[in-house]
């Protein structure tokens, strides 16, 4: 099986070189790269993909059901499984995508009682500079915690709520009515990860408001601590896109933020899948 897998950090993600997702790859390829995926903490950049919506849909439907998206004014048309991150705006001047998304630390949907298993990133024109995604290994920040902090939080339950992320949102957050369509949930603040046994913090900023067994000032103390424990340095990789990469991630055991640093060096836009995930449990 002709691809190339290059670690581009010890603590998450690789890059694929040589592999052609535009048709369908063998069961035996596709083992391999959920192996990969597994093995790089759940990121991998395929490079150098050319890729129509239906190629985009078919690649990601290997890995399971896909989630169509609450906001959904900003879907693709005719293409309801593909979510638009974008800059650019259509004839009418409407934004195409979302101007704003992933501006904050997050799992992609984890405001569902089924969370997302995992999201495919595909870039379709970039600035000339800036608009990177940062992603953190949720093992790695689990890992170092000390055994007495482990032991304190692995009975606690996180309430992960989608309203609660527009306190990152200037434009484009989710509305009311779209938050009603998806109550708050509850799982736990850690899980383990079904494929590999692991475990992995399972909070996060945008959409994690509180834990439901502390007083509340007890939670935002907590809270503060695991988000800004999370998010060091030392746990995240930075992607750099390159023009035609899928970034294709695991919101099991990662969280990510996108880096709107570009204005003024071109437009950014992405279009992205995302796979339904299972019941999160400790
Ligand atoms: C997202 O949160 O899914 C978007 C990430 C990005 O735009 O880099």
């Amino acid at each position: 099986m002709g691809f190339t897998v290059n670690a581009l950090s010890p603590v998450l993600g690789a890059e694929v070189i040589g592999l052609d997702l535009s048709s369908s790859i063998s069961d035996a390829e596709l083992s391999r790269l959920n192996q990969a995926w597994l093995d790089h903490n759940g990121v991998l950049v395929v490079r150098d993909q050319s890729l129509t919506p239906e190629q985009h849909i078919a690649f990601s439907k290997r890995f399971g059901e896909l989630e169509q998206h609450v906001v959904g004014q900003f879907l693709l048309k005719g293409y309801p499984e593909i979510y638009r991150v974008s800059t650019k705006v259509d004839d009418d001047g409407k934004p195409m995508g979302n101007p704003e998304s992933g501006r904050y630390w997050h799992s992609d949907l984890s405001y569902l009682e089924r969370p997302s298993k995992a999201s495919l990133l595909y870039a379709l024109e970039l600035p000339e500079s800036g608009g990177d995604t940062m992603l953190a290994s949720m093992y790695a920040a689990y890992d170092a915690l000390s055994d007495t902090m482990k032991g304190m939080i692995e009975g606690l339950t996180g309430v992960h709520d989608l309203y609660h992320v527009n306190k990152f949102f200037e434009t484009s957050g989710p509305s009311a009515a779209q938050a009603e369509l998806t109550p708050p949930v509850e799982h736990p603040v850690v899980r383990t990860h079904p494929e590999t046994g692991r475990k992995a913090l399972f909070i996060n900023p945008g959409f994690t408001s509180r834990i439901v067994e502390l007083s509340k000032s007890e939670s935002d103390a907590l809270l503060e601590f695991l988000f800004a424990h999370a998010t060091k340095p030392e746990f995240v990789y930075r992607h750099r896109w390159r023009l035609h990469d899928l970034l294709f991630w695991d919101n099991r055991c990662t969280i990510h933020h996108a880096v709107h640093d570009f204005a003024g060096s071109g437009f950014r836009h992405m279009h992205r899948t995302t796979v339904l995930g299972e019941a999160a449990v400790l």
